[in-house]
């Protein structure tokens, strides 16, 4: 078993490293840590928050928007060569990160893989830390990068993956879609069924919903397009707003996801919802076609509230 302790970065490609800083400062509020040759760092953790602070959350490099990776932290670094047997013996190559991409990484050591769909996965040991108090680049109420949404060729093979080989547990499904837990909150990862691989959103957490509403009003007037909410996620009860940021990738910010503790492993139960307009979103707000991953014909469907709206 693969224990993941902790989802620590997403690492993604894009041809116009400059305007893609300006959005990520500017526009989503992330703190340019570091720019390196052809990388920029971005932190986002509020230790108050998280009880710690990431080095960096998001690495943004000079290449191809498809050229992405996404390190989750193991819960005990002296695994990690049982862990690349482990991924090998399962099917998955691994490669031992060399001291230059660890250096770029800021960890002591990493491997990557594959899951089964093509996304590249970093299982990473002892990821540096920070003594630094995040400053954002605007005060949009961050407070942590909290989760990512995965395109999957197999929903089902790849819950497999996370879920098996790995220690993720199922929260809720949507539709084929897994939301997966590796920490308390309700999901770290989502696996959205696709032609594809790839990273269909990225979340981070914002202190409230004043944020979210905020939000709203600033990206609409610097306009950024909104591609859902405001909203409420009915499976985690986050309060959401996605929008579209560089590359086509999807931004999202949410306050008040649900926590699965401890105690209530034992009993908790994932729950099955339809893939429907108010299983996306309890306010009913409609996605916007460009979000790919949540079918149009199904999303815009109003089922539910005829039972109780008489
Ligand atoms: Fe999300």
């Amino acid at each position: 078993m693969v224990n993941l302790h902790d989802i620590r970065y997403l690492r993604i490609g894009t041809p116009d490293l400059d305007s893609t800083i300006r959005f990520a400062t500017d526009i989503v509020g992330l703190q340019l840590s570091a720019r390196e040759g052809k990388a920029a760092y971005f932190r986002s953790d509020k230790v108050a928050v998280r009880g710690d602070t990431r080095d960096h959350t998001l690495v943004y490099f000079e290449g191809d928007p498809a050229d992405q990776a996404i390190g989750f932290d193991l819960h005990d670094p002296a695994e990690l060569d049982a862990v690349g047997a482990e991924l090998e013996r399962a099917g998955h190559p691994v490669h031992f990160g060399t001291t230059d991409e660890c250096e770029q990484r800021r960890v002591k050591a990493f491997i990557s893989s594959h899951d089964p769909s093509g996304n590249r996965i970093e299982f990473v040991a002892k990821p540096y830390n920070s003594g630094v108090r995040y400053f954002p680049g605007r005060d949009a109420g961050i407070t942590h990068f909290s989760h990512i949404g995965l395109y999957t060729t197999d929903a089902r093979r790849d819950e497999a993956f996370w879920t098996r080989l790995c220690n993720a547990r199922v929260s809720d499904w949507i539709g084929d879609a897994a939301l997966l837990r590796i920490d308390t909150a309700h999901h770290s990862l989502a696996l959205f069924p696709s032609s594809h691989a790839g990273v269909q959103h990225i979340n981070h957490q914002v202190e409230d919903v004043d944020d979210v509403m905020r939000a709203w009003y600033f990206l609409r007037e610097k306009g950024v397009k909104i591609l859902l909410g405001p909203g409420r996620h009915p499976l985690s009860t986050a309060v959401m707003l996605y929008f579209r940021g560089p590359d086509g990738m999807i931004y999202e910010y949410s306050c008040g996801v649900k926590h699965i503790l401890p105690e209530q492993e034992a009993t908790y139960r994932p729950r099955q919802f339809p893939f429907e307009r108010y299983a996306v979103c309890m306010w009913g707000s409609v996605p916007d076609p460009e979000i790919s991953a949540f079918p149009q014909g199904e999303t815009t469907k109003a089922t539910p509230l005829r039972a109780v709206m008489y």
